[in-house]
C-alpha cells in the first residue's frame, strides 16, 4: 500500500500463475506446459536470429508470423492478431472488444484470469455455474450481454464443448463478442476457427506456449474478423508497438512451420494422457474427460489439497486450486512423459496404500 497508488491499484487483487520452482529434479506436473522441447528448427531458427540485427527494432506488425499462422489456419493475414502470449492478446480482446454496458459473462469455473482484467479494466461481469457435471451448457448464457468468454477445452476442468453448441451460441448472440479461448484445443478438441468467415462475432484466441512447446517465448494469438483485429490492433498500438521481438517472430514462424513435429508431440501427449487416466481409473480415481494435456481428479478417500501435499513430499509437483470449492477436492496434473507418468503413479500407489 502506497499514497502514491491510484485507485485502480489499491482494488486489484493480480492473478497468481502456477509456481515455477527454483528446484531442480522436481517431477513439474503443475503448469501445463509440454513435457517435450520445441522443434529443432525453432532452435536453429533462435540460434540464427542471435545476430547485429538485434541492435534494430523488431517489425511492429509481426507481418511474417502473421503470414505463417494465417497459412497454418487458413486464413488471411488480416483476420490475425499477435501478441506476447495469449493472456497478453486476451487483455487486449477484454478492452477492446469486451467492455460494454451490459455485463460479460463467463463460467464461475475457468481461467482465473478472467476476472482480474475485468476487475483492471472495469468490466462489469456475470459468472454462469456449470452444470452439475461440470460442463457449459450453452442455454444458461440465454441472456442479455456484452460478450461471452471461455475457454474450449474449459480450464481447469479440461472438458470440451461440442462445436455445434459454440455455432448455436453464436447464432443467438449475434450482437456480442463471443470469445473462445483455445489455448489447449491442439490435444483433442475441436477447433472453432472453421466458423470464423461464418460468424463475423467470432474471436478465437490460441497460443504456443502449450501444444507447440514454447512456453519461455511468450507468443499467443487471436483469429477472427478483420474488424475485431483491426480494434486489437488499435489497443496494441496504444499500449506497446514491439510486443513481439525479433527471437520470438523467429522461433514462432518456425514453430508454426513444422506441422509434422507439432502433430507428433500432441500426439504422443494425447497417448500418455489417455493412458494415465486408465490407470488413474484403476485406483479409484475420478477423472474429468480431458481435451487437454492435463487432468482434473479426485480421490474417493482423499481430498485434492492433501494429495497435492503428499506428492510433493515425493518432489512431484501438480496444482490445487483452494477456490470455487466446488473444484477444491480434486487436482490439475498435467500430462509429462511417460516415464513422469510412471513416476506419479508409482507416489500415488505408494500415498494410498
Ligand atoms: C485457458 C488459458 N488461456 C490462456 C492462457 C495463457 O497462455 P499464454 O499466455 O502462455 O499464451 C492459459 C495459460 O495457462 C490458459 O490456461
Amino acid at each position: 500500500m502506497s499514497q502514491f497508488w491510484s485507485d485502480v491499484v489499491h482494488d486489484l487483487t493480480p492473478y497468481v500463475p502456477g509456481e515455477q520452482p527454483k528446484l531442480e529434479n522436481l517431477v513439474k506436473l503443475n503448469t501445463n506446459e509440454n513435457p517435450y522441447g520445441p522443434s529443432p528448427k525453432v532452435i536453429a531458427a533462435l540460434k540464427a536470429e542471435a545476430a547485429d540485427s538485434l541492435r534494430l527494432y523488431p517489425d511492429p506488425n509481426s507481418d511474417k508470423l502473421k503470414a505463417a499462422i494465417a497459412e497454418y489456419h487458413g486464413l488471411q493475414p488480416n483476420q490475425v492478431f499477435v501478441g506476447n502470449g495469449s493472456d497478453e492478446v486476451l487483455a487486449h480482446v477484454f478492452q477492446a472488444l469486451l467492455k460494454h454496458s451490459r455485463p460479460l459473462l463467463f463460467p464461475d469455473i475457468t481461467y482465473s484470469f478472467y476476472p482480474v482484467y475485468c476487475a483492471l479494466y472495469g468490466i462489469e461481469f456475470e459468472t454462469i455455474p456449470l452444470d452439475r457435471h461440470f460442463e457449459i451448457n450453452i442455454h444458461d448464457y440465454d441472456r442479455p450481454n456484452g460478450g461471452i468468454i471461455f475457454p474450449n477445452p474449459n480450464a481447469p476442468t479440461s472438458i470440451p464443448l461440442e462445436l455445434g453448441k459454440i455455432e448455436e451460441l453464436l447464432q443467438k448472440n449475434k450482437y456480442s463478442v463471443v470469445v473462445i479461448d483455445e489455448a489447449y484445443v491442439d490435444f483433442g478438441t475441436e477447433s472453432a476457427v472453421r466458423l470464423i468467415n461464418t460468424y463475423p462475432n467470432l474471436l478465437v484466441t490460441q497460443t504456443l506456449s502449450k501444444a507447440r512447446s514454447l512456453a519461455g517465448l511468450r507468443v499467443g494469438y487471436a483469429l477472427g474478423n478483420a474488424d475485431l483485429i483491426e480494434a486489437l490492433t488499435r489497443v496494441k498500438d496504444s499500449f506497446n508497438s514491439y510486443p513481439i521481438d525479433r527471437f520470438a517472430e523467429a522461433g514462432a514462424i518456425a514453430a508454426m512451420q513444422d506441422v509434422d513435429y507439432f502433430e507428433k508431440t500432441c500426439k504422443k501427449v494425447v497417448t500418455t494422457r489417455n493412458d494415465l487416466v486408465k490407470r488413474l481409473e484403476a485406483l479409484n480415481f475420478v477423472v474429468l474427460p480431458s481435451g487437454a494435456n492435463f487432468i482434473l481428479v479426485k480421490h474417493k478417500n482423499l481430498d485434492g489439497a492433501e494429495l497435492t501435499a503428499k506428492l510433493r513430499e515425493q518432489s512431484i509437483i501438480v496444482r490445487h486450486f483452494k477456490n470455487p470449492a466446488r473444484i477444491a477436492p480434486y487436482m490439475r496434473i498435467t500430462i509429462g512423459t511417460e516415464a513422469q507418468s510412471a513416476l506419479l503413479l508409482q507416489a500415488l500407489t505408494q500415498i494410498l496404500k
